[in-house]
């Protein structure tokens, strides 16, 4: 499983680490952010045993596909477009999404594991099944999706990482950009939220690098947010400690 591909703290240096792989064949990605927290509900632990691996969007994890298969979308979502959420969280923005777009389907990545389980007791709420989730490093499953198969993505408040020397840490750096460009099809749509105005600033730098356009003609196209909008859990808490979000809309090249 992916707990065991992940390092919690860079003690080496990227280069010696993009030297190193598991016994898999799996490069080693450094993980920094947290994958489990206190406390899991009895409830939650019940999701996670009964629902998650039906839920599966196959084989992304490199023990169980080594040679990097790519994942069958068709049989998956029956030729349905594809929407990817980077990150979900507690999940509450992709359930909205796929409650409203029954006619798309989702895969939802989150490698913290109490929001996979917090997600899973929304999903028990829901009537579609147009959700799939990969509890894991969004990483991995850009390696298994086929060029071109993405029609939107989503990444809505990325760890914001303040410190200089950990901006390489963000999202928003080509090891990330190369691969979400590769799978994104011409004309897909990429939406990125953040409340961090530095991580503005390198999202406008960098993005448009890898092959995006910023679609934005008057300052409403950031400051509001889009119209299918539904604020999560990590813009509550910064609205309560009085950041300002903002909204970025690209479109791949
Ligand atoms: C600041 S939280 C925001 C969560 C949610 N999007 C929200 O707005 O409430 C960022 C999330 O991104 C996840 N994340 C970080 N790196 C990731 C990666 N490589 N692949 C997938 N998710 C990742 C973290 O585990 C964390 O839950």
């Amino acid at each position: 499983m992916f707990f065991c591909r992940m390092k919690k703290t860079g003690q080496m240096s990227d280069k010696k680490d993009n030297m190193r792989e598991h016994a898999s064949g799996a490069p080693w990605r450094n993980f920094y952010g947290r994958l489990k927290g206190k406390h899991l509900r009895a409830s939650q632990e019940t999701y996670l045993k009964e629902d998650l691996a039906a839920l599966s969007p196959g084989p992304v994890d490199w023990d169980m596909n080594p040679t990097r298969k790519p994942l069958d979308l068709k049989s998956l979502f029956g030729g349905k477009p594809l929407w990817l959420e980077i990150g979900f969280g507690g999940g509450e923005h992709l359930v909205h999404q796929a409650q409203q777009n029954p006619q798309a389907g989702f895969i939802g990545c989150e490698p913290y594991i109490n929001g996979v389980a917090m997600l899973l007791g929304k999903i028990r709420a829901m009537q579609n099944d147009n959700i799939r989730i990969h509890p894991g490093d969004v990483r991995d499953l850009f390696d298994v999706l086929p060029e071109a198969s993405v029609d939107r993505a989503f990444l809505l408040y990325p760890d914001p990482w303040p410190k200089k020397r950990h901006h390489r840490r963000r999202f928003v750096t080509a090891e990330h950009l190369e691969p979400l460009a590769r799978v994104l099809a011409p004309g897909a749509i990429f939406r990125v939220a953040t409340d961090i105005p530095d991580y503005v600033r390198q999202t406008l730098e960098t993005v448009p690098k890898h092959g995006f356009t910023w679609l934005c003609e008057s300052p409403d196209d950031w400051r509001k947010p889009w119209d299918d909008w539904i604020s999560t859990r990590y813009e509550q808490k910064a609205l309560r400690e009085g950041r300002v979000p903002h909204y970025l809309t690209f479109r791949r090249d």
